[in-house]
């Protein structure tokens, strides 16, 4: 079986190729490398000893994916490709929804052309907007969302749920991640943020590791155990191997929604006593005022994926602060080396 990962060159894309590849299936990557680069293949490639076959390029030509589904058979799509940062979509909502609507509606027409009618869709918590309640079922509502990120994902679900209803032979899967962090123990891939990181774990690293001075701690005033913001952490490996039960076990057409997450909510300051713990020393941190657009508290109710896919999260929060410490350790500077 071969599966076309779009944005495969990327954070989580390259974690799911590794477990893709683990399970013996065929990986078809197409990245444009905009938030990414060749040498995270190179080094998936190296952590499975197997190949991937890479085309560099931009979801929106079509032209280019006819190419490659003449070139390969493809069973399944995994759509990560699209651009991810909420504050730089409320400053580009033109370029965020080309990129994320229009670039899926190119690979729509593309897989419908060329018959391959099965998805899965990297869709995120955020379009629950502020959670009415917690934890949060994949039957609570969705819309409500805040910046042009949220709202890009948001429509991304009701496209693919109608492009099934108009075409009951396609098969979406839609998976909602919550807060994905930590990287592969091999430390050869991980997050590697552009400039300076809006995500906590990934500026909690560049603390650690003396690049950053502090971490500003956005409220400590939320009615939330200890007043900071409370999220639900999953590792990234673990979120990966969730798409490859995805595709194993999803056998019938269809939407399927499933949350990804590990069900417990941490708290900014227990992420970042987790990662002394890992590293070894004190994090130098202070109380910022709230972030425009924060919520309390987030946190899954994953047992829908659990009861339906078979998967669960396996990795605690110390494992995600461990694997990331390598991964910043081994390559301080990311990919550049
Ligand atoms: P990432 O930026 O590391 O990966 C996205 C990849 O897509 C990059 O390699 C980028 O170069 C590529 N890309 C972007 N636009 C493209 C285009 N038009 N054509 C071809 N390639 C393109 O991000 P990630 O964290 O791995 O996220 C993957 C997906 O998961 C995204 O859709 C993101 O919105 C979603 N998601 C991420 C998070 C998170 O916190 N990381 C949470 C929820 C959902
Ligand atoms: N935080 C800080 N200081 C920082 C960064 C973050 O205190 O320097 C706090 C935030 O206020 C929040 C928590 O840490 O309470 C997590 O913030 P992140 O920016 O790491 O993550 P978010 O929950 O805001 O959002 C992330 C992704 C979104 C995605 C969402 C749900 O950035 O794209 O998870 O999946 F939609």
């Amino acid at each position: 079986m071969n599966v076309l990962v779009t944005g495969g060159a990327g954070y989580i894309g390259s974690h799911t190729c590794v477990e893709l590849l683990d399970k013996g299936l065929g990986v078809v990557v197409v990245d444009n490398f905009c938030n990414s680069s060749k040498e995270s293949v190179k080094r998936v490639e190296r952590i499975t000893g197997k190949q991937v076959k890479l085309y560099g390029g931009d979801i929106r030509d079509k032209a280019l994916l006819d190419k490659i589904f003449n070139e390969n058979k493809i069973d399944w799509v995994i759509h990560f490709a699209g651009l991810k940062a909420v504050g730089e979509s409320c400053a580009k909502p033109i370029e965020y929804y080309d990129n994320n609507l229009n670039g899926t509606l190119v690979l729509l027409q593309a897989m419908r052309e060329n018959d391959c009618k099965k998805l899965v869709f990297s869709s995120s918590a955020t379009v629950y907007g502020a959670p009415e309640i917690l934890p949060l079922t994949e039957e609570c509502r969705t819309g409500g969302t805040t910046n042009p990120y949220g709202t890009s994902k948001y429509f991304q679900e009701i496209m693919l749920t109608d492009v099934y209803k108009a075409d009951n032979e396609w098969t979406v899967v839609l998976l909602r991640y919550f807060n994905p962090v930590g990287a592969h123990e091999s430390g050869l891939i991980g997050e590697d943020p552009k400039g300076i990181p809006n995500n906590l774990t990934p500026y909690i690293a560049k603390v650690a590791i003396g690049e950053l001075k502090e971490v500003g701690v956005f409220g400590n005033d939320y009615p939330t155990p200890d007043g900071t913001g409370v999220r639900d952490y999953i590792h990234v490996v673990d979120l990966a191997k969730g798409h490859v039960c995805a595709i194993q076990k999803t056998v019938n057409s269809g939407v399927y929604t499933y949350n990804l997450g590990t069900g417990i909510g941490c708290s900014v300051l227990d992420v970042i006593h987790a990662f002394e713990k890992a590293c070894g020393h004190k994090i130098a941190y202070s109380i910022k005022p709230r972030r425009a657009g924060d919520i309390a508290e987030c946190y899954a109710d994953a047992s829908k994926a659990k009861r339906e896919l078979g998967w669960e999260a396996k990795l605690n929060i110390d494992d995600m602060c461990s694997s990331l410490w390598n991964w910043q350790t081994k390559n301080p500077n990311g990919y550049k080396g």
